[in-house]
């Protein structure tokens, strides 16, 4: 049983998430604790590119791990309020002896981008031996209402799309870069995560791209998918804090769209939309409580409590998981999200 969505026209009922997202109010749902289970056959969601929710696989984990997390949310805290990423992050890995910051930079034409480290890797000698890992701050939107914020691990330029490349050896320095800042990335890549999901994918998968996100409340991501050329999807993990999810196959959001949209006669025309989205469309997807109400009636609304993972598969470009998040709840929340790629 996927939560109920409870319009917004509803006074606010006791115990209840908003979904307040950049000025609209999408209605309520249920605060309690989530007693769902995991789904019988999760491959077949996985082809079909529909979500696939793990209930509390993380909880032990979390436990063992809460001061990391604390300290995690406590700098996140901080950077709302000013603090340097450089700085917070010299705090992390300053004596680290295999990482040594080289550089800054700001990309002036995103305005959500706050700050990009880049890093050398060096050997026992000293001696440079890859350059141009990259640790990038950036709020998640381009909206001064919304705090949300997230670091990205990656490495060289994103602009030549380098990240894309299978073979780059800093693949792997960047992944370990983000666990050395993070620690609690080590809950994504548990080996029986790592084995799960390979199951799911037909082939070993190794988790590369990791972002970790404190999204703050009344803020999250529109309506997206991650299906970029090599990537197989998403595993998302709430460590502390709740957020709630659309999420639902590219052509269940299509139907969607063509019953909503009277420009869209079929699915098909809409799918076809989805790949250029226009304002529009734009604004049906992210600012219609009427439209996310009927999403969440598709069963698509998740909730994800702390120690829940949410894997977003993208098996092909046409069975994607779209999906869009709400922060909710009073306090910032802390989640971690990595891109699934076939493992070397
Ligand atoms: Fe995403």
């Amino acid at each position: 049983m996927t939560p109920k969505l409870i319009p917004p026209s509803t006074p606010r009922p006791a115990n209840a998430f908003a979904l307040h997202r950049r000025g609209v109010h999408h209605g309520f749902v249920e605060a309690t604790t989530s007693d769902a289970e995991r789904a019988a056959d999760d491959t077949s969601d996985w082809r079909r590119g529909a979500p696939i929710r793990w209930p509390r696989i993380l909880q032990g984990g979390i436990e063992v791990l809460r001061t990391e997390i604390e300290s995690t949310r406590a700098m996140f805290d901080r950077l709302r309020n000013g603090a340097g990423w450089l700085d917070e992050c010299d705090r992390r890995v300053d004596d680290d002896p295999d990482f040594r910051y080289s550089s800054s930079t700001v990309d002036r034409s995103d305005p959500r981008e706050i700050e990009r480290l880049f890093v050398d890797v060096v050997d026992e000698n000293g001696t440079r031996i890859a350059r141009d890992v990259t640790a990038r701050l950036s709020w998640i939107a381009d909206d001064e209402s919304d705090l949300s914020l997230r670091v990205r691990f990656s490495f060289g330029y994103e602009s030549l799309r380098e990240w894309l490349a299978n073979e780059d050896p800093r693949i792997a320095l960047a992944d370990e870069f983000a666990q050395r800042v993070f620690p609690e990335c080590a809950l994504l890549t548990h080996p029986t995560l790592l084995e799960e999901l390979g199951r799911l994918h037909g082939a070993p998968v190794r988790l590369s791209e990791r972002i970790v996100y404190s999204n703050a409340p009344g803020g999250g991501a529109v309506f997206h998918h991650d299906a970029d050329p090599d990537q197989r999807g998403v595993v998302f993990g709430q460590l502390a804090g709740h957020t709630a999810w659309l999420a639902l196959p590219r052509g269940a959001l299509a139907e969607l769209v063509a019953i909503a949209d009277p420009r869209f006669d079929n699915s098909a025309r809409a799918m076809a939309a989805l790949d250029e989205i226009d304002e529009p469309l734009w604004r049906l997807l992210n600012m219609d409580p009427g439209f996310t109400q009927r999403v969440a009636e598709a069963n698509a609304l998740i909730v994800l409590a702390p120690g829940d993972v949410l894997v977003l598969p993208s098996p092909d470009r046409e069975n994607t998981a779209w999906h869009s998040v709400f922060a909710v709840g009073e306090q910032p929340s802390l989640g971690l999200s990595f891109g699934i790629f076939d493992a070397y």
